[in-house]
């Protein structure tokens, strides 16, 4: 059975965008299940919500999840640096509100098929959307040096090099078990009790590389410098440091200013009701 997606910081969230209580256009830029973009419009009934995923599997879920709201709603199977193109096509010029909750929802984690999680076996895949390469095209094809530097830079592993060359030479690696076997042969002694956090982060280097992530955020907040309204917000949920430390610089520009000084994190009462929360940070920014 599917879990459910619980949203992160969802009051937070919604406080945040204030500024949409006399109504006016949101962008949930990854509306996954729908649950922060429902709480937007129980909050702000004015509000007409704009909603893109590029995962169709979401997308069913969103939509049944916010049918009730009707015409307040638009849903777009959409990756979201396309955005701008989107808002072309829908004649909409500039918005109230950009959301983007980046990462995961906990049924496309634990779906076996998509070879996200490294807890049940599945092929090697990954994929967000439609994309030009898979996780096993990344373990099976790339040189060890390109394998090093996804593991040093996206999953901040120290055993970097160990790892991309025990893969080399192991391969080909086909299913998500396979590889976690040979993450955990890769390991000194003194780290293997240490094994799943090492793991988790390789699996998340490799999903970062596999579906563009960093790259994306970076031209999703390039988009909103162009697309936000003259006070209107953007807030964005990361769940990886380098991530947040985009977010960050990009809140420095001078058309932004910054609505809370540090970012917002999960209250120890959140982290233990969804422990999936707990490296999430909000930042939250006003278009000048
Ligand atoms: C953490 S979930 C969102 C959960 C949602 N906020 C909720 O409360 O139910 C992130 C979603 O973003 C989608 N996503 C990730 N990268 C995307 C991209 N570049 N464009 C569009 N959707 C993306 C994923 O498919 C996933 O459904």
């Amino acid at each position: 059975m599917q879990k459910e997606h619980i949203s992160v910081l969802l009051n937070e969230v919604i406080d945040s965008f204030s500024n949409l209580k006399d109504g006016g256009t949101a962008i949930d830029c990854t509306v996954g299940g729908g649950g922060h973009a429902e709480g937007l419009l129980l909050r702000y009934p004015s509000v007409l919500l704009v909603g893109l995923d590029r995962d169709e599997m979401a997308l069913e879920i969103a939509r049944e999840r916010l049918k009730r709201f009707g015409d307040r709603v638009k849903l777009f199977k959409c990756n979201f640096i396309d955005l701008d193109g989107l808002l072309e096509e829908i004649a909409i010029s500039k918005v109230e509100a950009i959301f983007a909750d980046l990462g995961l929802s906990s049924f496309q984690i634990e779906d076996e098929e998509r070879g996200f999680s490294f807890k049940t076996d599945g092929p090697l895949d990954m994929r967000m959307g439609i994309n030009e390469k898979s996780a096993s095209d990344v373990v099976n094809s790339y040189g060890v040096d390109d394998l090093e530097r996804i593991l040093r830079e996206y999953s901040e592993e120290r055993f970097a090099r160990r790892i991309a060359k025990n893969i080399e030479f192991k391969r080909p690696i086909y299913t998500t078990d396979q590889l976690v076997k040979v993450i955990f042969s890769s390991l000194p002694d003194h780290a293997k009790k240490d094994w799943k956090k090492i793991v988790m982060r390789v699996f998340q280097g490799i999903r970062i590389e596999v579906n563009d992530e960093l790259k994306n955020l970076n031209e999703l907040l390039s988009i909103s410098d162009l697309r936000l309204k003259s006070g209107g917000r953007i807030g964005v949920i990361s769940f990886h440091s380098l991530e947040d430390r985009i977010v960050k610089r990009f809140f420095l520009g001078k058309n932004f200013v910054k609505m809370t000084k540090k970012p917002v994190i999960p209250s120890e009462e959140e982290i233990k009701l969804n422990p999936r929360s707990r490296s999430a940070k909000l930042r939250s920014a006003e278009r000048v």
